[in-house]
């Protein structure tokens, strides 16, 4: 009898340690495209897309550029920030150390890239989320070899993962006749096989261990200062922003579904969309004062294409719903990104207030 009840502490003590969490930190690894990149096309050198050049990153740290496509932080820096999360390096950084990816995770978010391969192909180099799904195997093999499968599973299970695309599949892809998608296509159809390949993709991320996915919906894109140019008045390009919406709702269909088909596994949809649209509609209500053109921009030539150091500024960058042609301000990113904590509801990792770490998100 002694033994058989030592026996079964022996075994419950075994139990206890392989159901523990690992011995690493909760770290996050993030897949998208220029609006999450922290500095991976700084080393694609061929790439058009490029946060290269002043003003990019003159409200983050020193001032200098740094990779990221505004002035300040990007929508998922703040929302890491709230969780509690250490901001994760780029993965093309070459300084980059097996220490430094346990300690912080991975960024392999990419300007130009989308969710489907051709996309973006105007800009030479970028990183697809094929190409980002590759690199993170790659990563894993390193963890592995560093601590050992079993470690480097736990470790990747606790993670919490960023997905975030889709708006390039459109403005630089289905929008734009060079791209064959975009007559091989309509509306519907394109958004079915986006579908259909983003499910793909979130099913292999699942079977490489990841099991909190936040995926990121679209904003308003029709209202970008470079969709607005399209046309004479100025106005926003109501069949892009309709597309952005019914991206949005196929997508939360998309993860609703998912629950039943991966184990174990809390993957949350979320946009920004109507917040979005508001602000732009009636900026003063939330603090802005320009909410159709580039705070950074080059002279009277519009659309330029990016900000160069001969752009001129706007006097208040805080109150500019757009830093560029393309991407929201730090200040819009910081609206865009308390809206997505509302509908992901999530708690922040390492709670001092609690008496463990809660795992977050919840539900
Ligand atoms: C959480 O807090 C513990 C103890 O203060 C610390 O060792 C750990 O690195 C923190 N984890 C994160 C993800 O910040
Ligand atoms: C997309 O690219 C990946 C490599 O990154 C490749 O393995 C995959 O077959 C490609 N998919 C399609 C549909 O071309
Ligand atoms: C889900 O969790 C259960 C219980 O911990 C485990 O037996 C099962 O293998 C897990 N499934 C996956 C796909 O991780």
């Amino acid at each position: 009898m002694k033994l058989v009840s030592s026996l079964a502490i022996l075994v419950l003590a075994i139990v206890g340690v392989a159901i523990d969490g690992c011995h690493c930190k909760i770290v996050q690894f993030i897949f998208g495209d220029s609006l999450s990149d922290v500095g991976n096309n700084l080393y694609l050198s061929k790439s058009l897309a490029q946060a290269s050049l002043p003003w990019y990153g003159i409200d983050f740290g020193n001032g200098l550029p740094n990779g990221r496509f505004t002035n300040g932080r990007t929508v998922a820096d703040i929302i890491g920030d709230r969780a509690g999360l250490p901001r994760p390096p780029a993965f093309l950084d070459p300084s980059l150390t097996e220490d430094d990816i346990l300690d912080n995770g991975v960024n392999y978010a990419s300007g130009g890239g989308g969710i489907l391969n051709e996309t973006g192909g105007y800009f030479i180099q970028r990183l697809s989320l094929n190409k980002q799904i590759e690199l993170f195997q790659g990563t894993q093999q390193l963890i592995i070899n560093k601590i050992g499968q079993e470690e480097a599973q736990k470790f990747f299970q606790e993670a919490r993962y960023v997905v975030a695309l889709g708006s390039n599949d459109f403005i630089n892809n289905y929008l734009m006749p060079v791209y064959s998608d975009s007559w091989k296509y309509n509306d519907r159809t394109f958004i079915d096989y986006l579908m259909e390949t983003l499910e793909g993709q979130l099913k292999t991320l699942h079977s490489l261990g990841a099991r909190q996915v936040m995926v990121f919906g679209l904003g308003p894109m029709g209202c970008i200062p470079l969709q607005r140019v399209l046309s004479t008045s100025g106005n926003c390009q109501d069949r892009t922003n309709k597309l952005a919406i019914s991206f949005n709702q196929a997508t939360s269909k998309l993860i609703d579904s998912l629950p039943t088909k991966l184990a174990n596994a809390s993957f949350k949809f979320g946009d920004a969309y109507d917040v979005v649209n508001d602000v732009i509609t009636n900026p003063t209500k939330y603090g802005f004062k320009n909410s159709d053109s580039p705070c950074c921009s080059f002279g009277r030539i519009r659309p330029a294409l990016t900000c160069v150091p001969a752009s001129t500024l706007c006097k208040d960058r805080s109150v500019y719903v757009f830093w560029d042609e393309y991407h929201p301000s730090d200040s819009a990113n910081a609206l865009i990104a308390n809206e997505l904590i509302k509908k992901f509801g999530f708690l922040r990792v390492n709670d001092t207030n609690g008496p463990s770490s809660a795992p977050a998100p919840e539900g």
